[in-house]
């Protein structure tokens, strides 16, 4: 009909042969429009099975219930059955692709900024600001995660933090007395803090520290709030506090600036970056950027550490193994009359076990969220421009087609596994160009407060239970009874 309106306007203006033309131009375009349209039908067709839930809220009200849950893979377990491993949702505002499929997590992990980027809910983006890491894209990305990965892996920043922990966890624990209900969550994130802080921006344990910790809990409270910028809302008082934290850190930064040491003695993070360029790397990306670093240090961290006690009490085969091995290194080192370096607890087989094992069972970190900037497909699977994807490592890394008895602490099942065979399978970390760089740190620091407990303690735990949204921390901050070894 359209066609023939555009075709009787034409007649009265053109001559019959510019009338010819155009009905062939008509005619071809709108033969590939429709075979344009068909195409991107059939595709859209292809986009995973599942459902959108309600209008606005979709299925967000039930994934909450479920994550508040002993078990939020209860939600993606009762769509796996229906769907498969991958489908669609529509959770926190967006429609989304839920994956629990190892493959696609890991091709979503190794894709860059020309098929997906990070997706956050707003309050977090909103807190983070738009220069933090977890944020950026390109080149600029690489440039911060290169420079704050070499230094965190750096052998003078292991051997730094191993004497730091050392000393505070022995000056910790000497103050322990027999009987003593320790409540094993905050004395790791106490430690830990103080620890990580130090190799960040360099400041020493006093009141400036107990002030940023003070802000940066009033800070971390807002990362999941409503998006309302208010004052008094959540919200507001989290970006006040994260105000606060920028100006103590910019002070820092400035006087780092005046001493001006060079890329050699760098001694934290801040260091590192002030010796780059300032026009890219500028005051405000290195402030944002120390703030964001602290959350591992607030929670990542000291969770491993708690959640490893936890299971290791659970499984008093496994702690005999541990203090076994443990007590080895100490007597070993004793006699030798040296004293421990990193790489001696690093070359700890089955401590490091029993931390991929807490790794795997704890999923500190469930899943990661990226948006598609255009449509793409992945093993038949459809992801429409502007979907976000959920990458959710909690249900791969409790499959039981990767893990036998996967709801089992088991350590030992990593004595001869073959990763390359768990190809996407196991992330805890994430992978790709994002991949934690601070890895390393995470785990010499979680081996290196197991040593100092199992070999000076024995301990009774109290009944407490995992809550596992909006992050992962015990209810009771695991209390345990301890008593010192004679
Ligand atoms: C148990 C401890 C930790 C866990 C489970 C963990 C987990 C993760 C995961 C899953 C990611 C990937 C996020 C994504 O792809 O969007 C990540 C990124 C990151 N982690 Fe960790 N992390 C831990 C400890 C640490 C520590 C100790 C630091 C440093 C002090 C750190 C610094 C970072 C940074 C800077 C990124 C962003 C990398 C980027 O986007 O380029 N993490 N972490």
């Amino acid at each position: 009909m359209l066609l023939l309106m555009m075709m009787t306007m034409m007649m009265m203006w053109v001559g019959i042969g510019e009338l010819v033309i155009t009905i062939v131009v008509v005619f071809i375009l709108s033969k590939s429009y429709l075979k344009l349209k068909r195409r991107r039908e059939s595709r859209r067709g292809r986009v995973p099975q599942g459902t959108l839930g309600w209008p606005l809220v979709g299925e967000t009200l039930e994934f909450v219930s479920c994550a508040y849950s002993p078990r939020p893979e209860s939600f993606m377990e009762k769509r796996r059955l229906l769907y498969g491993k991958v489908f669609k949702s529509h959770i926190f505002g967006s429609a989304t692709i839920v994956s629990t499929d190892p493959e696609i997590n890991r091709f979503v992990l190794h894709s860059d900024a020309k098929a997906f980027v990070p997706c956050y809910p707003k309050s977090l983006t909103e807190l983070m600001g738009k220069s933090s890491i977890l944020s950026i894209n390109g080149n600029l990305q690489r440039r911060v995660h290169g420079l704050i990965g070499a230094f965190l892996k750096s052998p003078q920043l292991k051997g730094q933090i191993t004497a730091d922990l050392h000393r505070y966890v022995e000056a910790a624990m000497d103050g322990w007395k027999d009987d003593q209900l320790i409540y094993i969550q905050d004395e790791a994130k106490l430690i830990v803090f103080q620890i990580l802080v130090k190799g960040l921006i360099g400041l020493e344990p006093g009141e400036e520290m107990q002030c940023l910790k003070q802000q940066f809990k009033e800070f971390i409270a807002g990362l999941m709030s409503l998006p309302i910028k208010l004052p008094g809302t959540r919200l507001y008082r989290s970006l006040k506090a994260k105000r606060r934290m920028g100006m103590l850190i910019q002070k820092i930064i400035q006087e780092k600036r005046k001493k001006q040491n060079g890329p050699d003695t760098a001694r934290d993070v801040v260091d590192v970056m002030i010796n780059e360029d300032r026009e890219q790397l500028t005051d405000d990306l290195i402030s944002d950027n120390m703030i964001d670093l602290m959350i591992p240090a607030e929670d990542s961290v000291p969770v491993l550490i708690t959640l490893a006690i936890k299971y290791l009490t659970e499984c008093p085969l496994a702690l005999n193994k541990l203090e076994e091995e443990n007590m080895q290194l100490k007597s070993s080192k004793l006699a030798l009359g040296e004293p421990l370096q990193w790489t001696d607890y690093t070359s700890l087989t089955f401590t490091q076990h029993v931390i991929t094992e807490t790794l795997r069972m704890g999923n500190i970190i469930s899943g990661i969220m990226r948006k598609a900037v255009k449509d793409i497909e992945i093993k038949g699977h459809f992801i429409p421009k502007d979907w976000c994807v959920f990458a959710y490592f909690r249900s791969v890394h409790l499959d039981d087609e990767l893990y036998e008895e996967p709801y089992q602490f088991n350590p030992w099942r990593w004595k001869d596994k073959d990763m390359s065979s768990i190809c996407g399978g196991f992330t805890p970390f994430g992978g790709g160009q994002r991949l934690c760089p601070g890895l390393d740190l995470a785990r010499l620091e979680a081996s290196i407060f197991l040593h100092h407990l199992v070999t000076t303690f024995t301990w009774v735990a109290e009944e407490d239970q995992i809550v596992n949204f909006p992050t992962v921390r015990m209810k009771g901050r695991l209390p345990i009874r301890v008593k010192r070894r004679s």
